[in-house]
């Protein structure tokens, strides 16, 4: 008999009994216990878990566990928990959740290029103006990360007749995508982008890397699409460029602070679309299958999935 599965997240009780039956459907022969309801012996003997953002408190009571499978894509939040432990940490990764994130860089894309911002603006004040045609293999947009998402959002924005660059920490090749790293590449994709979009994970490297000097680098007018983490941009300087209308508009999923305090100077701005961290959520059933498909091969093989790597922060 394998040693009992714990569930650890800051899930609500429905989460929590949501997560429980998709995670049972997918592996039937495993006994998934959340951490509740884990008696002295069971916790001795977890040695693997799954986590969405879990209780460093409760991780510390499961003295043999080895590895832990995140039920999200970014882990900053169990990096900065657990970094500095023996906790082996795989975080998901998921074909179903790049599609999403292709789908939603789209439409986002699409709503900056077809000027709904300032139609939108126009029929409040009830002004009747064509807005200039610019067609969209005359825009470039510019990816800040190349990874799953990043790849996949390429592929689609590519599809979709825009031009497309993109900048990596490691130099890549992705047909159709001009690919560029390191500190004058990204220069380069700011002064080049019609709209950029940020995909990056939080790291202590991306932290406030659109701060008031690279925004200044981006092409006058330039719109930015931030579906990634909000500790990508610096907020004040955000504030600024969008008042001096060097940014043009941005669409915000994700915030320093989530959710964002009711005071904050985004809510009523009128360059800023807001979204409550939607542009991909994790669908259970796939991320499921996933979790049953790398536990399945760690109990015939022994092999843990390619872990997040702690140095790096990603
Ligand atoms: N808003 C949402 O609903 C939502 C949903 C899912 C995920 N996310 C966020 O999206 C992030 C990206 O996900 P992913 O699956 O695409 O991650 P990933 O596969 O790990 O890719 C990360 C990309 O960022 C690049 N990168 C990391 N640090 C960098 C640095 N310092 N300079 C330049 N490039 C850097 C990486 O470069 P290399 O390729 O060279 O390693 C890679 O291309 C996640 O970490 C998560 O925070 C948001």
């Amino acid at each position: 008999m394998n040693p009992v599965i714990a569930l650890l997240g800051d899930f609500s009780e429905t989460e929590r009994s949501q997560w429980l039956n998709h995670l049972r459907a997918a592996m039937p022969d495993e006994q998934i216990l959340p951490f509740a309801e884990l008696n002295p012996t069971q916790k001795e003997l977890v040695e693997f878990a799954i986590v969405a953002n879990p209780d460093p408190a409760q991780i510390a009571e499961l003295p043999n566990l080895v590895w832990a499978h995140s039920l999200w894509a970014g882990v900053e939040k169990i990096i900065a928990n657990f970094g500095q432990g023996s906790l082996q940490i795989v975080r998901l990764i998921d074909p179903n959740l790049a599609n999403l994130m292709a789908e939603a860089c789209l439409a986002w894309t699409l709503y900056l290029h077809r000027a709904m911002p300032t139609y939108r603006q126009q029929q409040q004040t009830q002004t009747w103006q064509q807005q200039p045609y610019i067609a969209a293999q005359d825009r470039t947009i510019g990816l800040l990360g190349l990874g799953k998402l990043g790849t996949a959002v390429a592929k689609r924005l590519l599809a979709n007749g825009f031009k497309v660059a993109g900048w990596s920490r490691t130099p890549k090749l992705l047909a159709g995508c001009d690919c560029y790293n390191g500190d004058a590449g990204l220069d380069q994709l700011l002064a080049g982008s019609d709209i950029v979009i940020g995909l990056l994970p939080a790291t202590p490297d991306t932290a406030g890397l659109l701060n008031r000097t690279r925004l200044a680098k981006l092409k006058p007018g330039a719109s930015l699409i931030n579906f990634g983490r909000g500790s990508l941009i610096e907020q004040d300087a955000l504030l600024d460029a969008l008042d001096s209308a060097q940014v043009e508009h941005a669409v915000l999923d994700v915030f320093d602070k989530e959710p964002l305090p009711k005071d904050h100077a985004y809510w009523h701005h009128a360059q800023v679309t807001l979204l409550p961290h939607i542009s991909a959520p994790t669908q259970p059933d796939s991320a499921s299958q996933i979790v049953a498909r790398h536990l399945a091969d760690f109990r015939q093989t022994g092999r843990i999935p390619a872990t997040v790597d702690l140095v790096r922060g990603y």
